[in-house]
Formats: C-alpha cells, structure tokens, sequence
C-alpha cells in the first residue's frame, strides 16, 4: 500500500539537524513532520517559527508544522512566514476552530487538524470540509518514542468512512508509536500518511527505518 511516510524531527539530533532532515529526504521521506510544544497544551517545550524557516531553507520536501501550543490563532502568521506547507491546530486548543482553519488557508498554507486520543472523531465532523488532513493521535501528545494507544485506532475507520459517505476528500494522518509492527495497523483501518519519530530518527541506518516501515506495509490493502 502507498503510505506516505513523514519523519518527525522530535527524535533527531539537533546539534545536526541540517544533516539529520538532508539524510532522511535521501532515504525516501515524502515530509517533514516539525513538533511545536509550548510547555501548556502539552508538558513539553519544543520549537518554534525560527527552526521552521531555518529548516525552510535547506530541505526539499514540505514542512508540516503540529502546534501544539495554546491558541494557535495568535501564531498562524509567523508559521506561515516561516515557510509552513501544511499547519495543524488541535481541535483541543481552538475555541473557533472553524475560523481557525479558514485562516490557515488564507495565509496560503494547508489546514489540519488534530485530535488527542481522549477527543472523539465526531467531534471534527463539522470542519471536515476546511481541512486538508485530520492528524489521529495515537498517543498523548508531549514526547516521542511512546507506544501505540490502540483504543485511537477505529477513529481512523471512523473517519475514513464518514468522509467517503459525505463525498469529502480527507487525508488521514497518523502520529504516535507508528513502526513497521504498527504501521500495517493503522493503514489497514485507512490511514493515508503515518508520522514517524522514534522509528526512524530513533535508528542509526535512516534508509534502513524507512524501508522497513515500507516493507511492513507492502501486503497492506
Ligand atoms: C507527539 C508528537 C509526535 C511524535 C511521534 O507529541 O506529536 O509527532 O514525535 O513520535 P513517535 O513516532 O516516536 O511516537
Ligand atoms: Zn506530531
């Protein structure tokens, strides 16, 4: 099955992280997957605009940019600047996610959104139309290397096929504990893209990760 594959930068070495995203768009990622943590929506602190457009500037591949951050709305801009392809906001962190997302589309960038696991599918069902791409979290969103919640998984089924009743063309994209015993779960219940951290950064041999994960999902569907 054709997977789309989006290593996260979350498990890469920062002292090389020029390296470290050059190297993984050699081995045949198809995106890069940025991590932004604020330290309120979630316990972590990661980065911000400044990494994306330093990133912006020496990758080939489009940059999707998770915020994960409290009010989302106030950063839309300086992301976009950034050089963002895709922004995703938290269906959790957004009190007017419809306008949200209408935003992120007219600063020319691709709208997302995502659920933590706690959230229910439907509770997106009303955005469906605005967004390019619902991000399934199968893990609480903080840290990576974390193992899959398996009770997030028919979310995915749900929203496959609720997008297909309604006729929306909707991309489902999955982030958490996605590696090559996972990904032919997650794909078989309708997942387009996977995001992987931990499974591919988190190995010495980048090509090899990729391969294996492609591997595990060539008898998928
Ligand atoms: C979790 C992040 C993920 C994380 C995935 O808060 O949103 O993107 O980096 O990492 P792994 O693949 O290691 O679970
Ligand atoms: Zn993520």
């Amino acid at each position: 099955m054709d997977i789309r594959i989006a290593p996260s930068i979350l498990s890469a070495d920062f002292t090389r992280l020029e390296a470290e995203v050059r190297e993984v768009e050699a081995a045949g990622a198809d995106a890069h997957h940025v991590d932004v943590m604020d330290g309120r929506f979630v316990p972590n602190i990661t980065v911000g605009p400044l990494v994306v457009a330093a990133l912006r500037r020496v990758v080939k591949l489009p940059l999707e940019v998770h915020l994960m951050i409290v009010e989302p709305e106030d950063h839309l801009e300086a992301f976009a600047k950034a050089g963002s392809a895709m922004i995703y906001v938290h269906a959790e962190a957004c009190v007017h996610l419809d306008r949200t997302l209408a935003r992120i589309r007219d600063l020319g960038c691709r709208p997302a959104v995502a659920i933590n696991p706690s959230t229910p599918a439907a509770q997106v069902s009303e955005v469906l139309h605005r967004v390019d791409r619902v991000l399934v979290m199968t893990v609480n969103p903080g840290f990576g290397g974390q193992g899959i919640l398996q009770s997030s998984v028919p979310k995915i089924s749900w929203l496959a096929a609720e997008a297909g009743r309604r006729g929306i063309h909707l991309e489902i994209e999955v982030d958490g504990g996605v590696d090559p015993e996972t990904a032919p779960v997650v794909a078989r219940a309708g997942a387009h893209q996977v995001v992987a951290g931990n499974a591919v950064y988190g190995k010495p041999d980048r090509a090899a990760a990729i391969r294996a994960i492609r591997e595990s999902l060539r008898n998928v569907g």
